[in-house]
């Protein structure tokens, strides 16, 4: 008796499980800086930082385009806090990422008077001292994820070429954001690699540069061939994925309503979607296909099990190339764009 071959359909389900995972990803990280020192339960230190935190959940305090420059009390006790929203996030979202941020700070840097959170959403810090202007490397926070590309040579390529691409149009961004995002094609592939980058708005364009150069010489290390990263300092971080996870930004002031060059970002969703799609229904599927070749094995016994352990083992590697084929078939179907920076966003 044959066993089933699951393969090509839990390929695409792995593709699916990644989109799932990245949609709902509670990515946290967090340095409490000893150096300053601790503040005492009770004492005016806290009770301005508290008077801080209220401030950046309340609707009412300007949101300033994501960037939050805010300072409490007087010497020796005066906080101060810069939080900086993604520039594609709203302020009802931020806010809200922003509450979290406090309370996950609060719980793991109970007393520090200096510590730094990044959230997803958002990053936050408070220190003693005036940080505004100040262009920091450190501390940095370094975070591979996903599974290491199938293509590492196409996929560092891409990579380099546009993260080096955003890092410029970021800095580029002037005094209200500085934001980018964008994607580019792999070499010869079907596959994209999607990627935001921001400083905080208050550093300089060529301190903006030279932090996003640093971050990004960490990420080519740190996350050296893998699916997805993402990597942060204090003035700055960059992120990027095998999907697309990130919105169009929130427009600035008399910015030109946001364009794609060469057009590539829509056919991109489009393409997404139909990933999405497939990748669904093909979830489906395999889920059906499993649950029949276990009833299968339950009434043939141990003989198939050998062969299903190899299929497991071998899926672990993700080789894309089947859903390179897969897809290949719909992008001339749907004659999609052919790569190119989609969705870059500047002042
Ligand atoms: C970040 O915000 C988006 C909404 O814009 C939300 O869907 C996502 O879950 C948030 N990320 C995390 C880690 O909570
Ligand atoms: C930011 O906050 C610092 C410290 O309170 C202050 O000196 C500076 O003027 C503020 N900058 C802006 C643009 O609000
Ligand atoms: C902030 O989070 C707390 C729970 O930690 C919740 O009770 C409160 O309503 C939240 N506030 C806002 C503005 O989201
Ligand atoms: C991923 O690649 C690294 C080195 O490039 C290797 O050490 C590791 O075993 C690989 N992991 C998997 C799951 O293939
Ligand atoms: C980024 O790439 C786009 C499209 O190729 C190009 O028009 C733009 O000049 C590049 N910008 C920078 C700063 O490299």
């Amino acid at each position: 008796m044959e066993c089933p071959r699951l393969l090509p359909f839990t390929h695409l389900a792995l593709l699916f499980l990644i989109s799932l995972t990245l949609a709902d990803d509670p990515f946290f990280d967090f340095h409490c800086i000893s150096k300053p020192g601790n503040y005492t339960p009770n004492s005016p230190y806290q009770a301005n930082l508290n008077s801080i935190f209220s401030l950046l959940i309340s609707p009412t305090t300007d949101f300033n385009y994501g960037f939050y420059n805010l300072s409490a009390g007087e010497n020796p006790d005066q906080v101060y806090a810069m939080a900086l929203c993604r520039g594609d996030r709203t302020q009802d979202v931020c806010i809200s990422f922003l509450n979290e941020t406090i309370a996950q700070l609060k719980q793991r840097c109970p007393m520090n008077k200096e510590a730094i959170g990044w959230h997803e959403n958002c990053t936050l810090r408070y220190a003693n001292r005036d940080m505004f202007g100040e262009m920091e490397y450190a501390p940095q926070s370094c975070n591979p994820s996903g599974m290491n590309a199938s293509n590492p040579d196409q996929f560092n390529q891409a990579l380099d070429q546009l993260l080096s691409n955003l890092s410029g149009i970021a800095a580029d961004g002037g005094h209200l954001r500085k934001f980018a995002a964008g994607n580019l094609q792999l070499m010869g592939l079907f596959q994209f690699v999607y990627a935001i980058v921001q400083c905080s708005p208050d550093v300089s364009q060529g301190d903006c540069g030279s932090c996003l150069t640093q971050v990004k010489a960490r990420v080519l290390g740190c996350c050296i061939g893998k699916w997805g990263c993402r990597a942060f300092s204090p003035s700055c971080f960059m992120r990027f994925e095998s999907v697309l996870f990130y919105e169009n930004a929130v427009p600035l002031p008399s910015s030109p309503p946001p364009t794609s060059t060469r057009g590539a970002g829509k056919g991109n969703n489009t393409t997404h979607t139909i990933i999405i799609i497939v990748a669904s229904v093909v979830g489906v599927l395999t889920v059906i296909t499993i649950a029949i070749s276990i009833f299968i094995r339950r009434r043939t016994g141990p003989k198939c099990e050998t062969a299903d352990d190899n299929i497991k083992a071998e899926t672990l590697q993700m080789d894309f190339a089947i859903v390179q084929v897969a897809t290949d078939n719909f992008s001339d179907a749907n004659k999609l764009g052919q790569g190119g920076f989609g969705a870059i966003y500047k002042r």
